[in-house]
């Protein structure tokens, strides 16, 4: 049963794209130079042969003992010094039973990216990560894992990306679901690490994506420490994580957020804090699927940068906004909440990049597309 189900995804992940076409060619300049460590060609190795390669889209052919490991397919090297720095291996659709702790003798991995392949559903490994002390991205987002996310990851002080992600809509159509698929896929979880220590110390994260990661034991402070410990996040994303009650003060400290996504967690509530509209590079807000109430403020609307909005379904009100000439909105989704108001006429006419919008209630009961 469970290997039908391992089989079945796999089969889905074939029809996505490998991006490890090709060696990332860093530190090429003089082949002889950056020719690869001989213990980083063996971690390597040892890290193919926990691979099965039935599904995948690329066998690692370029991975050949005695060659150079630093031309090697999703392979990048350091200048001279021959360590590894890249390890790219997102969407190859890789099976492994487990991660090989190989992976975690790469001391000098930068940039790890094992996004969509599948570790057999086990569990993230608890302890290796903080080896990996130099990593500025790491996107582990579905890969398979589940499980507890290890504390070992809130040490890489250096991280710049973080991707625990994984994404409902990555389903194709409906058949994962027939096969239950969905449902029957094991989530990561933050609990011991909560999100507050996981985050403590990664001052220099800019990214910051865990939809679907259950964050639900945070309770209610679920993002009371992140003003303070990630204060140049640009995208926060944790959509579908349980998250629960009010939208904290601390984040009034994140000026940089362009993007914010907290869709679909049902119990996010509280009202959508004004600070909000002083975010000048903000352009998506995503806070569908909530239990948001009270005055939605205005000056939202108004930020020059808002491209995508969409806050429907949550028990908000607020006046239809005047739109003024310069808007970038592109989808703006008000549907089921409280707005009221009359629509200005011409007030519209200067959403020059409007493409969606939706609105209810007493204003507007259709969903137009204009295009
Ligand atoms: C490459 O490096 C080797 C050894 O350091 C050196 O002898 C050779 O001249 C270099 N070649 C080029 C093209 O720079
Ligand atoms: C990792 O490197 C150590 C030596 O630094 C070695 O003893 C060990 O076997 C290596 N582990 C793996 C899994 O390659
Ligand atoms: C992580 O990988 C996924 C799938 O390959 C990709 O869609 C996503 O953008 C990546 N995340 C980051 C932060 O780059
Ligand atoms: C963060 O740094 C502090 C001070 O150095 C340390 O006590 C704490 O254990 C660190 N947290 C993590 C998750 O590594
Ligand atoms: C907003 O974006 C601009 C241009 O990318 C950048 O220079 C500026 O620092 C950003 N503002 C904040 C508060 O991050
Ligand atoms: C809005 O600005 C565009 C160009 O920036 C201009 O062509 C258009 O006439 C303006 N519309 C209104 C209603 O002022």
């Amino acid at each position: 049963m469970a290997n039908a189900t391992h089989l079945l995804s796999l089969f889905i992940l074939i029809q996505l794209n490998c991006v490890a076409l090709s060696s990332h060619g860093h530190g090429h300049g003089n082949a002889t130079a950056s020719f690869c460590r001989p213990d980083q060609a063996a971690s390597l190795v040892q890290l193919k042969q926990s691979f099965i390669f039935d599904y995948s889209t690329t066998t690692l052919p370029s991975w050949q003992t005695g060659t150079d490991c630093c031309l090697w397919e999703g392979i990048g090297c350091d200048d001279g010094g021959g360590r590894v720095t890249v390890l790219d291996l997102g969407g190859c659709g890789l099976y492994s039973y487990s991660c090989h702790a190989a992976l975690f003798n790469l001391t000098s991995l930068r940039y790890l990216d094992l996004s969509m392949n599948d570790f057999g559903g086990s569990r993230i490994p608890a302890s290796g990560f903080q080896r990996l002390s130099k990593l500025t991205h790491l996107n582990l987002s579905y890969s398979g894992f589940y499980g507890q996310v290890p504390i070992a990851i809130g040490k890489l002080k250096s991280l710049i990306s973080l991707d625990l992600s994984s994404r409902k809509n990555i389903a194709p159509d409906e058949t994962m679901h027939t096969y239950g698929i969905v449902d029957g896929y094991n989530f990561l979880v933050l609990r011991e690490p909560s999100l507050e220590t996981l985050v403590a110390n990664l001052t220099n994260l800019r990214e910051l994506y865990l939809d679907m990661v259950d964050i639900s034991s945070s309770g209610e402070e679920w993002c009371s420490g992140l003003g303070e410990a990630v204060p140049h996040l640009q995208v926060l994303s944790m959509a579908d994580c349980q998250l629960q009650g009010p939208i904290h003060s601390s984040l009034s400290s994140l000026r940089s957020l362009t993007v914010i996504n907290l869709e679909n967690n049902g119990d996010v509530s509280g009202v959508v804090p004004e600070f909000l509209a002083d975010f000048r590079n903000l352009s998506v807000l995503r806070l569908s699927f909530n239990d948001l109430s009270g005055w939605f403020p205005e000056r939202i609307f108004q930020l020059k940068n808002i491209r995508f909005l969409d806050v429907s379904n949550n028990r908000l009100s607020g006046d239809l906004p005047e739109f003024s000439n310069g808007t970038s909105l592109e989808t703006l989704n008000l549907y089921n909440n409280d707005f009221s108001g009359m629509i200005k006429p011409g007030s519209f006419s200067n959403l020059l990049s409007l493409k969606e919008l939706a609105l209810d209630g007493r204003g507007v009961g259709a969903i137009f597309l204009m295009d």
